[in-house]
């Protein structure tokens, strides 16, 4: 049990402890090892607030909240390892966009028909399995993450005969459905949310959160995702409802059985539909601990007040395990965990905890102290950093899944470097990086193509719902329009949500009408013109994809880094016993000098057409070893 006796330094003994202190380090920006400093870690936690100051004014607050959670898992025994093999632990899987697809009715907006028409490109590019952004009836505030059922699908995306083709189509094709449940909230226009406004004492009235105004204010200081109070009144109840994302979209109140029911009434209709997985939208956040006041102090550095009482909620593993036995079953399941740290994801992932196959971390997608808006140049050592520690001993109790992409963030190349001259380079280092990793490959749509940010030129050409709170909000904040508008231009989801770019016509051959919103640089960047080119990054995805299915041993064999406190490269070897691979990879625009390896080995790709003496700006290469 940790309490206020407990010293700093035996904070690390608890797992919990550990990611949350990692995850703090990581949001300030400040170098992990100040925890590890003799001076710090002799402390008892109850000397911190005198030793914070006024860097943390809460602290007595921040310290209760904190002890709590650590103590949540105190007798929790540590999962074993687990080496089994599992379809989709060696799936490649591509995250489709249908909004942005592929258009197959002619009204500019992509759709299920589409998505049909393109599955034997998809299918040739070599994945496995497809990962839909939701498909069900929504009003779309957030683009179908804000559902109003879900047993039917968004009038634009077609009709649940399309959504049957579509799973027959793909099973012909050997390949597997993941839909995109979205359960932590619903829609404003779900009937249930409709009747619990209108009815308290009703069937539904106790399916969302709802709570008294507290002293003329909202019940907490909680901040929504999508900017502005996360509470919001209705004109027929007393009470304000939940909202972490827009007021469009109520927190379920999982504390209520009859809401899991329902839940698991949903994913049993979609498993007997023939759906094979399911990634699960922020679905660490469907516990709330408390309902109590954020801590300022955490809120300032997290951005938002109040994460502490839900991201790990008390309730959550109980929650997943039940989803599990009732209705998951064997489906695959890869949960959307923003916040949890590597030891919480073995309990959330642990073959014998029965909860989630996966989960997507996000720690990686940012430098130390950055957000997605932050005007910077993504550092890849980074990315090293974490997915050495994903990839190695971690792997072996929480397997990972390996993503830089998704229609919730920029593009990773332009992140990294927005050079024109190294665009494909880069891409096809990225492609190098996630087909030669431990874990489950997640590809965004367009990322083959590498795809890059858009060059949007004003608000109007956005139509992402936190793009325009944002903008709205740093207006009120103060900021010019010119300084609010290069914000949001540097961070908007909707560089990732633009069409699917198949060809140079004018509206990329995603659509005859004009798109819902504008098309990238088709020109420059599209499927018909690289299926032709040899050397394109789409290529490059191909073969990459095609070996790694030829090679087991780059999806199970063991991730062993190489020369790792060397900045600026990675390199690292996989080994299954049958087979060894080497991976090599300049981080940097310059050259650097190429690690000392011994033995021989052959080279089976490289992102250059000729291999120098040392290794070139982002070069990277894949050698068999030659025993
Ligand atoms: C995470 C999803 O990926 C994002 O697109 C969405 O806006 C929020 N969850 C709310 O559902």
């Amino acid at each position: 049990m940790i309490t206020r006796e407990t010293k700093v330094g035996e904070l690390l003994n608890n797992p919990i402890a550990r990611d949350v202190l990692a995850q703090l380090v990581q949001y300030a920006g400040v170098n992990e090892k100040i925890v590890l400093n003799p001076i710090v870690k002799s402390l008892k936690i109850s000397a911190l607030p005198k030793f914070a100051g006024k860097a943390l004014p809460d602290a007595d607050y921040v310290i209760d909240t904190m002890i709590d959670l650590f103590n949540q898992e105190a007798n929790t025994k540590q999962p074993s390892k687990s080496n089994a093999h599992y379809w989709w632990k060696e799936a490649v899987v591509y995250q489709i966009y249908p909004r942005s697809f592929q258009d197959g009715n002619g009204d500019g907006i992509g759709d299920l028909k589409g998505i049909i028409r393109r599955l034997d490109y998809l299918k040739e590019l070599g994945v496995d399995a497809l990962w839909l952004s939701p498909i069900f009836d929504s009003p779309n505030d957030d683009n179908g993450y804000d559902v109003r059922d879900y047993r039917a699908i968004m009038t634009e995306f077609g009709t649940m005969a399309d959504a049957e083709e579509l799973i027959r189509e793909m099973h012909a094709r050997g390949m597997r459905l993941i839909l995109d449940l979205v359960v932590n909230h619903t829609s404003d226009e779900h009937e249930w949310f409709v009747d619990s406004a209108k009815n308290p004492q009703g069937e539904h009235g106790d399916y969302y959160i709802w709570r008294k105004p507290k002293d003329g204010g909202h019940p907490n200081n909680w901040h929504s995702f999508f900017s502005g109070p996360a509470w919001e009144k209705v004109d027929t109840r007393d009470e304000e409802y939940l909202h972490l994302f827009s007021k469009k979209q109520p927190d379920l109140n999982w504390e209520n059985p009859k809401v899991r029911d329902e839940v698991c009434d949903i994913i049993d209709f979609w498993r007997e539909k023939g759906v094979d997985g399911f990634r699960l939208d922020v679905i660490n956040y469907i516990s709330k601990t408390s309902l109590e006041d954020g801590s300022a102090t955490l809120g300032g550095l997290l951005q938002f007040n109040g994460i502490e009482h839900y991201f790990y909620g008390k309730r959550l593993h109980e929650f997943l395990h039940e989803l599990r036995q009732r209705s998951f079953g064997d489906a695959f399941t890869v949960g959307e965990t923003p916040g949890t740290g590597p030891e919480m994801n073995k309990l959330l992932t642990a073959d014998e905890r029965e909860e989630l196959n996966t989960v997507f971390s996000f720690d990686h997608l940012e430098n130390l102290g950055k957000n997605r808006f932050d005007d910077y140049r993504y550092n890849l050592n980074h990315l090293k950093k974490s997915f050495s520690r994903l990839e190695g001993e971690f792997a072996d109790y929480a397997w990972p899944s390996i993503f830089v992409e998704n229609h919730d963030n920029p593009r990773m190349v332009s992140k990294i470097n927005s050079n024109e001259e190294y665009r494909d380079i880069l891409a096809k280092l990225i492609a190098v990086v996630l087909l030669t990793a431990r874990g489950t490959v997640f590809l965004y749509q367009g990322q083959e193509l590498g795809a890059v940010n858009v060059n949007f030129h004003d608000m109007s050409e956005l139509r992402d719902i936190e793009s325009i709170n944002k903008y709205n909000d740093l207006i009120a904040c103060g900021k010019t329009p010119e300084q609010a508008w290069q914000t949001v231009l540097g961070g908007t989801r909707d560089h990732s949500r633009t069409p699917m770019q198949w060809t140079d016509e004018t509206y990329a051959g995603f659509s005859e009408h004009e798109p819902w919103i504008c098309v990238g640089d088709k020109d420059a960047c599209n499927v018909a013109a690289q299926r032709n080119e040899e050397t394109s990054v789409l290529h490059a995805y191909m073969t990459l994809i095609q070996l790694r299915k030829e090679h087991p041993t780059l999806v199970y064999g063991t991730f062993e880094p190489f020369e790792s406190a060397k900045e600026d490269v990675f390199c690292y070897y996989r080994d299954d016993g049958k087979e060894r691979f080497y991976i090599e990879i300049n981080l940097c625009e310059r050259a650097v000098k190429q690690p000392n390896t011994k033995g021989k080995m052959e080279l089976v790709y490289s992102n250059y057409m000729a291999q120098g003496d040392g290794l070139q700006p982002y070069e990277a290469n894949i050698y068999r070893v030659l025993r």
